[in-house]
């Protein structure tokens, strides 16, 4: 069991090792070409949450870029089961990753016949603090400048990570992007919500975004509770007229923004639906530790 991040195990290619003993040739395609996907994953209580759904998620990516997926689904969960395993924190969020594999010779086209790198590590999930709770995040818009298939969890993030700079640079935590077409797409590593007159809204899936599974959960947990959901298109109109904005993604859950650009939204404090789902989602987290 090991439960200080550095001496973490990982799995790299079928084999648990240190981190500190895990190594990649310079010549796989995920460090020279950035060819590769990825998933994230919670863990609650040392449970992988929707991992069905993750799965589904990983595959899909692979589809999309023709990497040949390594592992059955029974394979997979067993590997991400005993990484977490070996770990003594009680949620977690795994990271795992496939590059195309080791080629030699450098040529956009890949080789036939590659055996894709497998990676795969975990870390301690911390919940969100209590400043952020009680006071929400600042972001700010930009331009999308992103590729046309954001629905591929592609590990090529070169521009989330410029996008997250820019944002840094101008005092906000994070930034909602704006894409070519003048609507909003999401957030550098996360999905948007607004609530404008007690419905949650949100963009639909398309090339521009990740299908993110939060998303989904959310989704679901507001037909559950009869909380009016609609998927449309938002512009920046929308979003500055909003009662409240909020970021989703699997290691945040909800995140409600407080300011929009220099902006209040709202009356400056997480607003009251995300109170409301923010409880709904400790208790759908509860249902499930319970069930499984
Ligand atoms: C670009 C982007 N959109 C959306 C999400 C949210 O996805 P999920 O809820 O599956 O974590 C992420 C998560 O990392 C992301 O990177």
């Amino acid at each position: 069991m090991n439960d200080t991040v550095s001496q973490q195990i990982v799995y790299l290619n079928g084999s648990y090792l240190p981190m500190s003993e895990s190594q990649i040739s310079t010549q796989d395609r995920g460090f020279l070409f950035g060819d590769g996907v990825y998933e994230v994953i919670p863990v609650y209580q040392r449970k992988l949450f929707r991992f069905d759904a993750h799965l589904e998620r990983l595959k899909n990516s692979l589809k999309a870029t023709s990497i040949s997926n390594p592992l059955t689904d029974s394979e997979w969960q067993k590997m991400l089961e005993t990484l977490i395993e070996k770990h003594n924190w009680q949620d977690q969020f795994v990271y795992l990753q496939v590059t195309r594999g080791v080629q030699m010779t450098r040529d956009h086209m890949p080789a036939e016949c590659l055996t894709p790198t497998i990676y795969a590590y975990t870390n301690p999930l911390k919940p969100v603090s209590d400043t952020i709770i009680e006071n929400g995040i600042k972001v700010i818009t930009l331009d999308d400048i992103r590729w046309l298939r954001c629905d591929i969890k592609a590990i090529t993030l070169l521009p989330n990570v410029m996008m997250k700079l820019a944002a840094k640079s101008q005092d906000a935590d994070d930034a909602i992007l704006i894409t070519r077409e003048g609507t909003i797409s999401e957030g550098t590593a996360s999905n948007t919500f607004m609530v404008k007159d007690g419905n949650l809204i949100t963009p639909p899936n398309s090339h521009e975004i990740l299908p993110g599974i939060t998303r989904m959960v959310l989704e679901s947990i507001a037909n559950e509770h009869n909380i009016p959901m609609i998927e449309k298109d938002i512009t920046l109109d929308d979003l500055n007229s909003a009662d409240e904005i909020w970021l989703s993604s699997s290691t945040k859950e909800a995140l409600p923004i407080t300011k929009l650009n220099g902006q209040t939204v709202g009356n400056g404090k997480p607003g009251e639906l995300w109170l409301q789902m923010r409880e709904y989602y400790q208790q759908h987290k509860q249902k499930f530790i319970e069930s499984h």
